[in-house]
């Protein structure tokens, strides 16, 4: 990729990054994956959250299971911190998931909004530690907003700008407030520059394939029949 300054390497502060869920369609995504794991968590099952960010999922999942045992983990370590003091109950941990080997079995692996977060290289070989981290009834939720299928770079940014678009345009509609929404113009920035790795559900979909035995996907928004959009796949060894 050819080399550009990166004005946009920085994520979101905490409570911006937290409001994002209230403007953003990606909030839809994030009930959908909370009612999923309220209904079908096994009591008191083990929960890990992979790049956890401020730990959001895991204080809401805490509010209506406080059976599960939780555990958070990411690289970052002010999101690790502010998760930490907003869930003092709750164990939190800076690593990376790309040198991390889970210390046990879980009943539900999680990932929301991070695989986007991996350089393309990293994003299949950090899947390929999940299986083996499940327990034999176990489930990996992998949430994450994909593109439009590409088969260039220059068909990737195209992709990439579509979507930021929609996203900022559904952010508008919601109303919301200048720092969300120049969130979103920064989504699409980092995005069309690459300085973040969104793909596509159909370059996904082999290694879902490969890796889990039974994968279900579906699509939160848009509404309408597009490829880009908000996922959320639930996978079994
Ligand atoms: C957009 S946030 C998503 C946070 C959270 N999962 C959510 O749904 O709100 C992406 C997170 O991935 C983390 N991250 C990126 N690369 C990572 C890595 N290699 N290891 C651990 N965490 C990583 C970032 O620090 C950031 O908190």
């Amino acid at each position: 990729m050819e080399e550009v300054r990166n004005p946009m390497k920085n994520l979101p502060t905490p409570k911006i990054y937290e409001q994002e869920y209230t403007y953003m369609p990606w909030g839809i995504l994030i009930s959908a994956v909370l009612d999923i794991i309220k209904a079908r968590a096994p009591l008191g099952g083990g929960v890990i959250d992979l790049m956890c960010g401020t730990g959001y999922l895991l204080g809401e999942i805490k509010k209506s299971r406080s059976d599960l045992i939780l555990e958070g983990i990411d690289k970052d370590n002010g999101f690790i911190h502010y998760a930490q003091k907003k869930h003092p109950t709750i164990p939190f941990r800076i690593a990376n998931v790309l040198s991390w080997s889970p210390a046990g079995k879980y009943d539900l692996v999680l990932c929301t909004g991070a695989l986007h977060h991996l350089p393309y290289a990293d994003q299949i070989p950090f899947l390929e530690k999940i299986p083996a981290c499940l327990t034999r009834d176990g489930f990996a939720i992998l949430a994450d907003t994909y593109i439009d299928d590409y088969s260039s770079g220059q068909e990737r940014k195209q992709a990439a700008a579509k979507l930021g678009c929609e996203y900022l345009l559904a952010t508008i509609e919601n109303d919301a407030p200048k720092k969300i929404t120049q969130a979103a113009v920064d989504i699409l920035c980092n995005d069309v520059m690459g300085f973040e790795f969104k793909t596509s559900i159909e370059k996904m979909r082999p290694a879902f394939k490969r890796l889990f035995s039974k994968v279900e996907i579906k699509k939160t928004w848009p509404k309408s029949a597009t490829a880009y959009g908000d996922y959320y796949c639930i996978c079994r060894n």
